[in-house]
């Protein structure tokens, strides 16, 4: 089985990047931010109190997450309701950072991460996945851009949506998850040892692709 490893920071382009690259290649997807985006859902539809640990802890107990894939989509399963869509929000997104750091829910969702490269090739996106959960993926890479540049062109995508935000809240909350993913104790957003460092600031999304896609050919051979 093939492993590629994505890391970077949140708005680094990492989801958009590695499905096509995926698609091109014929590797499956796993976009693993989503799963703790649904913890954090969680948490926020079940009034859950995030600076407390231990009731994180006891609404773990009563979750049942599962990654199922339609048409080569990933879609995620909260208790067997599709919240795919109600895990994009600014909210769930600043939540999800937060709920990242506990102990206890990155041990929780750990074997759900690993179980996809068991049996398949995979292109899996995140924080941690060349340092913890795939250490021994065939590539690694590093894809980052300026908070500027991720805040811009975040602002741009909701404004696509329809969603009009502030540009300097949006790079205010970018900057604070950026914080919360690289100085937390457990698996913090770092260069994974080997990892090939992509920054997508001055490439367009069709650059920064075929750039994955080229090295992602260079390194399996
Ligand atoms: O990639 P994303 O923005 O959807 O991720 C949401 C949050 O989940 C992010 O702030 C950090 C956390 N995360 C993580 O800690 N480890 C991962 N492998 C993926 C995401």
């Amino acid at each position: 089985m093939v492993a590629v490893a994505i890391d970077g920071p949140a708005g680094a382009g990492k989801s958009t990047i590695a499905k096509n690259a995926a698609h091109e290649l014929g590797y499956i997807y796993v976009d693993t931010g989503a799963i703790y985006r649904t913890v954090a859902l969680a948490c926020l539809e079940n009034h859950t109190d995030t600076s407390d640990e231990a009731a994180v802890e006891t609404l773990l107990t009563t979750l049942d997450i599962s990654i199922v894939f339609f048409n080569g989509e990933q879609h995620l399963l909260l208790n067997d309701r599709d919240v795919s869509e109600l895990i994009r929000t600014e909210e769930v997104s600043m939540k999800s950072s937060v709920v990242a750091q506990m102990p206890a829910v990155r041990k929780y969702l750990l074997d759900l991460q690993r179980g996809f490269a068991k049996t398949e090739n995979v292109i899996m996106d995140g924080r941690d996945i060349g340092t913890v959960v795939l250490p021994d993926a065939q590539v690694k890479i590093f894809l980052t851009a300026s908070a500027e540049t991720r805040a811009r062109r975040r602002v741009l995508q909701l404004a696509a949506q329809g969603i009009k935000e502030d540009y300097n809240k949006i790079l205010k909350d970018i900057t604070e998850r950026d914080y919360n993913d690289t100085h937390r104790e457990i698996a913090p957003l770092k260069q994974a040892e080997g990892s090939i460092i992509v920054d997508t600031s001055e490439l367009t999304l069709e650059e920064s692709q075929q750039k994955i896609i080229d090295i992602i050919r260079e390194c399996v051979v």
